[in-house]
């Protein structure tokens, strides 16, 4: 993707590891400084706040919570207090403009203010037309005027959709939800209206501040219960031919696509006009593709008047599914349309001013959704996650260090925050926060999530390839007594539980029971700092052509980091590294360790 990132060449020599970078926090009086916005660091991108680039260690609260000030009173210390930094909130368009053209932004303004008591960061969730693959959030003078507001149709019979307990209405053979079809240029307009609105009115109220550093446009956007819209307008331009623009686009970037769109196109020889089906073939993904469209040439008119009057970061999320996995007619269950990891192209092309595309990851299968969110080259923000077999500190660690996301987000933080304190392992990674952002893009970070039942994996980094594998109980024999010869043993199954050293039973994992995780970051040719739980690592020195070299452990050290600064505790040998065979990191923690070579 081409990054449309802000560039101030100012701030592009600034970056240094300093105290608490990284972490900064709303002042109370104006600062000179330019607004939010997104930065290329080496081959990561960075969001820079007041000058100083941010990791967003974020939650998510629940949809309509920022709905009343009195609901939030009591949380906002509570988030404050779990180490959350940022906080994702929807705006309800039915809130702010009650009657067409006056706006009330007071409980928006209260919002603000109690985030930036608490120096808090907010990104904003517009809830206008669409949530969810439906349009709950618009106001009722756009909900009960479907002249003016045209529903999108399904495909309709009279079968009952599981997920919503059945059809609503019946229209010409078609079902109309409570959904609004994106081609409805009146509601795009209105929406876009109410959008610069409550965008020109944040400038005003927070264009100094900055509590407000990005926005997330709609809501996973996308159609519920069908693979695309029937009304009328949208199967006359189903049946038309596909735009020039999109053709134009795909034909620019057709070496860099994302395969799954590739794939699709491919099987109609590439083919560079002619109508959805003749271009895309019959089928769900040539609806998906035609609905990714429509929805992002409607979403970026709402983007780019938002971005009109105060151009901050703006992102749209959209759940996991991919090409071929929206619903059939009245099935449910899927979306289609959103901006999904197969469709990032479509989108790109319809919506060229949305920065990044939000990751909304509720599957066991965490990783390999990571990987797919940040194909093209699309900065990971995790918009949304909870649930699934890995536990959230786990996740949180993983995309840091492995994909140098910007945010992290769990999902429905009001009833997490302050119980424990700590929900998501935040004052760990704020405390290696400035680590994190110094490394990201240059190569010298990366993560690993070994599952219960995988085997050692060798990372190469710098001067050394590391064996990560699951924790193994204490005294078990090393790889080598197996038989394998050492580095090429099985890898014990992950522990269950962080248990305090010394007392680990091999246990199998658990849903949600705590992961084994490992964050690495190289700070020296034979430096490095490995954070997380659950893991051991042996070691192998790069460039050994003679084979008779071995890499041993050097120091190891316990410890944290205060002000930014690595505060050692317990120096670690005997039998806390297996009689210095490898590296042991049990419990939820950082070490710092140093590695030499001897033959
Ligand atoms: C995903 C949505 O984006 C959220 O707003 C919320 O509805 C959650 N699902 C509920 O699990």
């Amino acid at each position: 993707m081409k990054l449309r990132t802000l560039v101030c060449s100012t701030l592009m020599g600034s970056l240094a590891l300093v105290a608490g970078w990284g972490q900064s926090r709303p002042a109370a009086a104006a600062p000179a400084t330019p607004i939010p916005h997104l930065q290329k660091h080496g081959t990561a991108t960075q969001l820079v706040i007041d000058g100083k680039p941010f990791l967003a260690l974020a939650g998510e609260l629940h949809n309509n919570s920022a709905t009343s000030l009195e609901y939030m009173k009591p949380l906002w210390a509570k988030i404050a207090a779990s180490r959350l930094n940022t906080v994702l909130t929807g705006v309800s368009w039915a809130q702010i403009e009650p009657v067409e053209g006056k706006f009330d932004f007071s409980v928006l303004d209260g919002v603000i203010q109690g985030a930036r008591a608490e120096h808090l960061r907010l990104v904003l969730l517009w809830f206008g037309t669409w949530k969810n693959g439906l349009s709950s959030y618009p106001p009722n003078w756009v909900k009960k005027d479907s002249d003016r507001f045209p529903r999108a149709q399904l495909f309709g019979d009279a079968t009952p959709w599981p997920v919503f307990g059945g059809p609503r209405f019946q229209v010409n053979g078609n079902l109309s939800m409570e959904l609004m079809s994106p081609m409805g240029e009146a509601t795009r307009d209105a929406d876009a209206k109410a959008f610069a609105a409550m965008m020109k009115h944040i400038k005003a109220v927070d264009g100094q501040a900055h509590t407000v550093i990005g926005i997330q446009v709609e809501n996973e956007t996308g159609i519920q219960g069908d693979t695309r819209d029937r009304s009328p307008a949208a199967i006359r331009a189903f049946d038309g031919p596909v735009p020039k623009e999109l053709m134009d686009y795909l034909q620019a970037h057709k070496s860099t696509l994302i395969p799954a769109l590739s794939t699709v196109w491919e099987a109609t020889g590439f083919k560079t006009s002619g109508t959805w089906t003749e271009v895309f073939g019959k089928g769900r993904p040539a609806d998906e593709i035609f609905m990714a469209w429509e929805f992002s040439r409607y979403i970026g008119k709402v983007v780019d008047a938002g971005k009109a009057e105060y151009p901050i970061p703006m992102i749209t999320n959209c759940p996991q599914e991919g090409f071929g996995r929206a619903p059939a007619p009245l099935k449910g269950g899927g979306q289609s349309g959103g901006a999904m990891a197969d469709a990032f192209d479509v989108w790109r092309a319809g919506a060229p001013k949305i920065d990044l595309f939000g990751a909304d990851i509720y599957s066991n299968d965490y990783a390999g959704f990571c990987a797919r969110y940040v194909q093209g080259g699309n900065p990971l923000f995790i918009a949304e996650t909870g649930g699934g077999s890995v536990d959230i500190k786990a996740k949180a660690l993983y995309a840091f260090g492995r994909h140098d996301a910007m945010a992290f987000s769990p999902f429905g933080i009001d009833t997490q925050v302050g119980n424990p304190s700590d929900p998501f392992g935040y004052d760990l990674i704020s405390q290696i926060a400035p680590l994190i952002l110094k490394h990201q893009g240059d190569g010298t970070m990366t993560a690993i999530l070994p599952g219960p039942t995988d085997g050692p994996t060798k990372i190469q980094l710098g001067n050394y390839t590391l064996e990560v594998a699951g924790a193994r109980p204490r005294g078990a024999p090393p790889a080598q007594a197996q038989g394998a010869g050492r580095g090429q043993g099985q890898a014990q199954p992950a522990q269950g539980q962080g248990q305090g050293r010394g007392q680990a039973q091999a246990q199998p994992a658990q849903p949600q029971a705590p992961a084994s995780v490992a964050m690495f970051i190289q700070t020296g040719p034979d430096e490095y700092y490995a954070i997380g739980r659950g893991i051991t690592v042996y070691f192998y020195p790069n460039q050994n052509p003679s084979g008779k070299e071995e890499a041993g452990l050097g120091a190891v050290e316990e410890g944290s980091f205060v002000n930014g600064k690595w505060v050692a505790g317990r120096l670690l040998a005997g039998d806390d590294t297996e009689q210095g065979q490898y590296l042991d990191l049990r419990n939820l923690g950082i070490l710092r360790f140093t590695l030499y070579r001897y033959h």
